[in-house]
């Protein structure tokens, strides 16, 4: 499929926009100073938390999982078997346990992922979500594909 621009110079602190990429949705998150903060101090609770394990874009071998600390983008697909996860950027909810930060929630089968996509342990998804082939054309645009 031919590549695609998604304009996110307007997405709010904390706002999610999807796009469509190869008949897939592309998240965008604007993550808040906090919910960045928030990410390294996750890592004890995931799998594999700088995406070692599955092959990721270089970019997304570390803790943020982004070219820009604050947008991250991900295909909305979880790698257990492929429903569309939740957002969920509450910050405490008691189902997801004492140590959610935000994040994403599958609802077929209970995976976690935290606000870069990497998944918590214990939950039936495999890896982290995936981040797709991207760059910025502009501080305002970036280029799926
Ligand atoms: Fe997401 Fe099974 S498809 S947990």
């Amino acid at each position: 499929g031919a590549p695609v621009e998604i304009d996110v110079s307007r997405i709010e602190p904390g706002q999610l926009i999807t796009a469509e990429w190869q008949g897939k949705p592309i998240w965008v998150l604007n993550r808040t100073d906090a919910q960045q903060k928030e990410l390294p101090a996750l890592d004890g609770e995931l799998v594999d938390p700088k995406s070692e394990v599955e092959h990721q874009p270089a970019y997304a071998q570390n803790e943020l999982r982004s070219i820009k600390p604050n947008i991250f983008v991900a295909i909305g697909i979880c790698t257990h078997l492929g429903c569309s996860p939740t957002f969920r950027p509450d910050v405490a909810p008691a189902d997801l346990g004492p140590q959610w930060k935000g994040g994403f929630f599958c609802p077929c089968h209970g995976s976690k992922f935290d606000l870069a996509g990497r998944v918590y342990k214990g939950v039936p998804a495999p890896t982290n979500l995936v981040v797709p082939p991207y760059k910025y054309l502009s501080d305002a645009v970036i280029l799926v594909g």
